[in-house]
C-alpha cells in the first residue's frame, strides 16, 4: 500500500503521516528531509543561496545515511534550515537529482531499524503528483497561513527557538509562494487527492476521516 500526503508547511501532514504509519504498519518517508539535507549543506559550506550548481552537486551525492546524519544538526529543523531547504527545492536540477532516491523507497520500503515494510507513507509537496502518481490513496492537507504559522510558532517556542509570531507568519507566506510558483513541480493537489482543511478540524477528526478512506480502499481491493 502506498499513501501520499501533500500540502503546505505546518498543515499537519507529519502528525497524520506518523499516526497512519503506526496504525497500518507502513514505513514513513518525510520527503522534506531530502531538501533540508541539501539546504543544510549549502549553509554549512557557506555557499550562496543562488548557487544552483552547488545545490545540484549536494543533491546528486545525497544518500540515506548522509541525510540521517545531517538531520541531527540543530539547523536541520530551524527556521534558517527551512528557508535554505525552500530555496534549493525551487531549483529544477535539485528536484530532478532527488527524485529517484524518493521513488526508490517505494520499491523497497524499510522501517527506521532497517526491517522491511509492506508499504509506505510519503509526506511532502509533490509526492502524489510527481514522486508517486501511482499511489493507492492520496491526501492533500491544508490550513490557513495564520493557523499554520501559530502551530510552527508554538513548536519553535517548545524547542526554545527565539522567533516572533510575525516573523514565522512572514516565513510561512514566503515559503507558500515559493512552493506554489516554482517552475518545476509546483505544489498542487493531485487530481485524485482527497483534500482536508485542518484550520477547523483537529487531528483526531482528520485521522478518523483518513482511516475511513483507507479502510474503504482496502475493502474494495478484497472484493
Ligand atoms: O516539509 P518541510 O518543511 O520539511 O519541507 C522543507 C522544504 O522542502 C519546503 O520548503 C518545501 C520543500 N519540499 C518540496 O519542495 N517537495 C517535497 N516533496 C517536500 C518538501
Amino acid at each position: 500500500m502506498i499513501i501520499t500526503i501533500d500540502g503546505p508547511a505546518a498543515a499537519g501532514k507529519g502528525t497524520l503521516a506518523r499516526a497512519l504509519a503506526a496504525k497500518y504498519g507502513l514505513a514513513y518517508f518525510d520527503t522534506g528531509m531530502v531538501y533540508r539535507a541539501v539546504g543544510l549543506q549549502m549553509l554549512l559550506n557557506q555557499n550562496n543561496a543562488d548557487d544552483e550548481k552547488a545545490a545540484e552537486t549536494y543533491a546528486k551525492n545525497l544518500t540515506f545515511p548522509l541525510m540521517i546524519q545531517l538531520s541531527e544538526h540543530p539547523d536541520f529543523r530551524s527556521a534558517k534550515g527551512g528557508k535554505a531547504a525552500s530555496i534549493v527545492s525551487a531549483y529544477p536540477s535539485v528536484r530532478k537529482a532527488l527524485l529517484k532516491m524518493q521513488q526508490d523507497f517505494a520499491l523497497n520500503p524499510v522501517f527506521k531499524d532497517g526491517t522491511p515494510a509492506h508499504g509506505v507513507i510519503y509526506d511532502g509537496r509533490d509526492t502524489g503528483t510527481v514522486v508517486c502518481p501511482q499511489a493507492d490513496v492520496k491526501f492533500f492537507i491544508t490550513a490557513s497561513s495564520e493557523v499554520r504559522a501559530l502551530r510552527r510558532y508554538k513548536e519553535f517556542q517548545e524547542k526554545g527557538i527565539e522567533i516572533s509570531y510575525d516573523e514565522v507568519l512572514k516565513d510561512v507566506k514566503a515559503r507558500d509562494e515559493r512552493d506554489a510558483t516554482r517552475a518545476s513541480s509546483p505544489m498542487k493537489p493531485a487530481e485524485d487527492a482527497v483534500i482536508f482543511d485542518t484550520s477547523e478540524l483537529n487531528i483526531e477528526e482528520v485521522l478518523q476521516k483518513a482511516c475511513h478512506l483507507i479502510d474503504s480502499w482496502q475493502k474494495k481491493l478484497e472484493k
